[in-house]
């Protein structure tokens, strides 16, 4: 049944994916702490999530899901509807990438990339589309990716990934404005987590999940359509396309493999 504490004046419920770790988990913390919102959090590792409900508490809640399998999203409508009865703001932020070049990794690679970066976000979006419409004014945030504006070597399919999910997000903001949702896009740069450790690079152009977590709830709550996260990371996306020949002969001469670090799945041997 639907929490009574939920259905409260100025109370928020907010389902956010890959809350077990990093930007995900921030996001649910900020939400709950400084928001009064009621979290959902989502993700594999039921044991994180846990721990986090139990940290959090204000009427959290948690499934322990693969986004990708396809019962997914309806398991998590379920869970919407029947321990919350509605939906102020859903993150879409669950998502990795595994580093690896074309003639590697080839279309299976791209093919994992899109099943969880793109197809699992608009499938989960699909089903949770009628709730966020009965309980608009409400939100959905997409958090892509600086990399879907700069693609560098070993990156593509994540880059292409994300891209999609950044022109997704500008028509989806269109088609829902009317019905009072409001579609975010957040692109992080370089943020250190589990999933993304950037520990080749300098801590000056690294930044942190709280960081990135705030630009997200600032997407979601102040209705903003699109949010870098560090704010200069914009630049690069404007000289990507201000000087497309100048960009690509700076990567090309070794700063796209210098910038190009190890993520958290290729260190798995799944
Ligand atoms: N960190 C960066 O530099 C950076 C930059 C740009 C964009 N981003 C994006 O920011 C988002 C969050 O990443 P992060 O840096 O916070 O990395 P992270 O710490 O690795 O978090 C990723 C989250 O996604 C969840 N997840 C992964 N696969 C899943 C699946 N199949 N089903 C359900 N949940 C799944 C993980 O939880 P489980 O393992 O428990 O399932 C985890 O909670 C991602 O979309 C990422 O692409 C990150």
């Amino acid at each position: 049944m639907a929490a009574a504490e939920d259905q409260r004046p100025g109370r928020r419920v907010a389902l956010v994916t890959g809350a077990s770790s990093g930007i995900g988990a921030a996001t649910a913390r900020i939400l709950a702490r400084e928001h009064a919102t009621t979290p959902i959090l989502i993700a594999r590792r039921e044991e994180r999530l846990r721990a986090l409900a139990e940290e959090l508490g204000g009427g959290a809640t948690y499934l322990a899901v693969d986004l990708v399998d396809d019962g997914a999203p309806a398991r998590a409508a379920a869970h919407v509807r029947e321990h919350h009865g509605r939906l102020d703001l859903l993150v879409n932020n669950a998502g990795a990438s595994w580093r690896g070049s074309f003639s590697e990794s080839g279309w299976d690679g791209l093919r994992r990339h899109m099943e969880l970066n793109f197809d699992a976000v608009a499938r989960l979006t699909e089903v949770l589309l009628p709730i966020l419409r009965e309980s608009a004014p409400s939100a959905i945030v997409n958090v892509s990716s600086t990399a879907a504006r700069v693609s560098r070597g070993r990156t593509g399919a994540y880059s292409a990934s994300k891209a999609a999910l950044a022109a997704w997000s500008d028509g989806l903001y269109l088609e829902e404005r009317p019905h009072d949702v409001h579609v975010g896009v957040v692109l992080p740069g370089f943020v250190a987590t589990e999933g993304f450790p950037q520990g080749e690079l300098p801590n000056l152009i690294v930044s942190n999940p709280e960081t990135a977590a705030r630009a997200i709830v600032d997407a979601g709550l102040n209705g903003r359509a699109e949010r870098y996260v560090p704010r200069p990371y914009w630049l690069v996306a404007a000289l990507r396309v201000i000087a497309p020949g100048l960009v690509r002969r700076v990567l090309a001469a070794g700063a796209g493999g210098r910038l190009t670090t190890t993520t958290g799945p290729d260190s798995q041997t799944d």
